[in-house]
């Protein structure tokens, strides 16, 4: 299952600004409701600076890192841009983007996110989401299952792990300005990265 890695930012990229306005509402009650607008803005720099015939995904993600670092902005940016940079380093010289290459480049972009940004499981990031991703694709590969069901399983898990943001108090970031008034809101990180992962999915599925 090779698939053309500019197409799956292309993908991403117009799933996040389908969503910017819901993103920077979520923004807006436990942030400064700029969380969409910057990702928007961000994958807009993708689409426009990274070379469209790249047949290096390594290559073509650390550009797509190196983008989002410089336009995302605030606690975002330097994150995702680092996850993306991190990812381009697990696939270094690939020149397809394979359903195989998911845990990998999901295990960099999660070991680059808490490198730079010091927090861990359960303190209401996108790491609520994505660290449950990537442990349930790996559960589902290990238990027999093919890739596409370990992807739609690590969706799910994505999914679970926005809801489970809404049950705790944020302790990094911008929200945890707000202490125990944090609970009850769904962090709007871990919703971004959610849907890049439902993007990755449904391009993965052609
Ligand atoms: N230290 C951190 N580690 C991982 N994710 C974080 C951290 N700090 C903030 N985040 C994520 O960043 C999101 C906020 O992004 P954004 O609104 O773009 O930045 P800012 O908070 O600077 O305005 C949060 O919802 C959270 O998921
Ligand atoms: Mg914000």
């Amino acid at each position: 299952m090779g698939t053309r890695i500019y197409e799956c930012i292309s993908r991403i990229a117009e799933r996040i600004i389908d969503n910017k306005e819901y993103l920077t509402e979520l923004d807006r009650e436990i942030g400064d409701a700029d969380h969409g607008v910057n990702m928007a803005r961000g994958f807009q720099a993708v689409l426009e600076k990274v070379p469209q015939d790249s047949d290096d995904v390594g290559a073509f993600l650390k550009k797509t890192g190196m983008t989002l670092l410089s336009t995302v902005g605030g606690a975002s940016g330097p994150l995702y841009g680092t996850a993306f940079m991190e990812a381009g380093k697990a696939v270094a010289g690939k020149e397809r983007l394979e359903a195989a290459d998911v845990p990998a480049i999901l295990d960099a972009a999660i070991a680059g996110i808490q490198k730079r940004g010091k927090a861990a499981q359960g303190e209401k990031t996108m790491l609520d989401a994505l660290i449950p991703a990537l442990e349930t694709y790996r559960e589902k590969l290990e238990s027999g299952s093919d890739l596409s069901e370990a992807m739609d399983a690590a969706c799910a898990a994505a999914r679970d792990g926005v809801e489970f943001t809404k049950t705790i108090r944020a302790t990094k970031g911008r929200a945890s300005y707000l202490g125990d008034r944090s609970i009850g809101h769904q962090d709007p990180g871990a919703t971004s990265a959610t849907l890049i992962m439902e993007a990755v999915r449904d391009f993965l599925r052609g």
